[in-house]
């Protein structure tokens, strides 16, 4: 059992979170990976479990790339969920082989073994350059799933497949188009109803993109047409690092994963986070709502236990205090009269954010050595209080504003022996530290 703040692979790549579920009392995360090295390449599925979503056991891998219909050199097992019927937890996943993305399945009734379904594909490529992976869920008594594909014309599309039984299924129509800024093929789609809103999130590929690297669309859903009617579209984290989201019910709460990364396609994409014995991981598993139309998503409540209690109050001013490793920051201030304050923490001598807000706007500023590395511009709304709450670790900040309202993921990939600070440059005087 390993206690981790961002779950990491036991050894080797990982990249998307897959397979998320709560099965037989214990929560499940399968992940994109390669046991073989610290590169992408052929793609297994990796699996973690937990009773509480901090303490992690590995498990053996779930899905090696060992039919003929997953065998090429550069494809395997890539992404896709999972969902639990009875007491069988049943895996739909892409495989990649012929030069072909299909949609294949397995099951496991202990919830380690898996075997692959006889019958796969249960989903053959329609002819699409992309055909990848699949999102199913069940509602009003019927299986769906989307899926993101890039199809003959050219065109990225979400698409919508439903099915009575999770092996035949039916194709009812393209869910949602790519378009101008939110790329030209949409990457691990996933599709839920919260808070009274249906809300399609995914994460865009485009040559030169520059927008984030996961979005959600928030609206209503025709189901039989198909038809997303759209009422917002917003980024799902303002960082960069915060890639192919994946979420699931445990009980009432629908909780997320990332996985903290990011392809070259993305904005300030600065190499993949390389540790001695494996490369990435995932995001604190975050409780997801909708709120006034804006997305909301927090830590769960289990990440409490990783820390003390109440934390000490310090007092923060120009001067630079020293940050312990392990850590979240707390910053609480009543927005009466002057609504800004500035802070800035360092990563190193040679990285810094600087947190500035004024008014409804934060602005993220990631600096390096020369000069600004990234910019991004955050509103946040109503509340008359702005907190600030910063966790991190070695490998990656998170920062949520008010509770959630907004986040922003970065990884800072400094190795175990780093040691940060913050100090206030404005109107910023205490902290609570954990
Ligand atoms: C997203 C992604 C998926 C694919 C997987 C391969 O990061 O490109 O579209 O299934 O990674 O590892």
């Amino acid at each position: 059992m390993k206690r981790m703040l961002h779950l990491k692979p036991e050894r080797g790549w990982m990249n998307d979170p897959n397979g998320l579920c709560f099965f037989k009392g214990l929560f499940h995360v399968f992940y994109q990976c390669n046991p073989h090295g610290l590169d992408w390449a052929r793609m297994h599925w990796g699996h973690a479990v937990s009773r509480n979503l901090i303490d992690w056991e590995y498990c053996p891998i779930a899905l090696y790339p060992d039919r003929s219909y997953e065998c090429d050199e550069d494809g395997g097992c890539f992404s896709g969920s999972a969902i639990v019927v009875g007491d069988r937890l049943f895996l739909i996943y892409t495989a990649v082989g012929g030069g072909k993305q299909r949609v294949c399945l397995a099951y496991s009734d202990d919830g380690v073994n898996f075997k692959k379904h006889d019958g796969n594909p249960i989903i053959e490529n329609p002819l699409f350059r992309d055909f990848r992976d699949p999102k199913v869920f069940l509602h009003d008594g019927k299986y769906y799933l989307v899926i993101g594909a890039y199809d003959k014309t050219g065109k990225g599309q979400i698409l919508l497949y439903s099915s009575s039984n999770l092996l035949e299924w039916n194709y009812i129509g393209p869910l949602f188009a790519a378009g101008k800024n939110i790329g030209t093929m949409l990457e691990c789609p996933d599709l839920f109803f919260l808070d009274g809103k249906w809300v399609l999130t995914f994460s865009p590929v485009d040559e030169g993109y520059d927008g984030y690297p996961a979005m959600a669309v928030i609206g209503d859903v025709d189901f039989s047409k198909p038809d997303f009617l759209v009422e917002n579209i917003i980024p799902l984290d303002y960082g960069k690092d915060f890639y192919a989201t994946q979420t699931f019910m445990h009980e009432d709460r629908r909780i997320m994963f990332a996985w903290c990364g990011s392809w070259p396609w993305l904005p300030e994409f600065n190499g993949f986070d390389k540790h001695d014995t494996y490369t990435g991981h995932l995001s604190l598993p975050r409780e997801c709502h909708i709120r006034d139309g804006r997305f909301y998503s927090k830590p769960v409540m289990e990440v409490e236990e990783l820390f003390n209690g109440a934390g000490r109050e310090i007092e923060i001013s120009s001067e630079r205090v020293r940050l312990e490793v392990v850590n979240r920051l707390r910053i609480e201030k009543m927005l009466e009269g002057k609504r800004s304050g500035k802070i800035e923490i360092g990563i190193s001598e040679n990285h810094r954010l600087i947190i500035d807000f004024r008014g409804s706007n934060a602005v993220f500023l990631s600096m390096e050595e020369g000069g600004i590395k990234s910019l991004s511009n955050i509103p946040f709304c109503k509340s008359d209080k702005f907190i600030l709450e910063v966790f991190y670790d070695c490998d990656t900040l998170e920062v949520f504003i008010n509770e959630g309202e907004a986040t922003y993921t970065e990884n800072i990939g400094l190795g175990e022996s780093f040691s940060p600070w913050i100090r206030s440059l404005e109107g910023i005087n205490l902290l609570k530290i954990f």
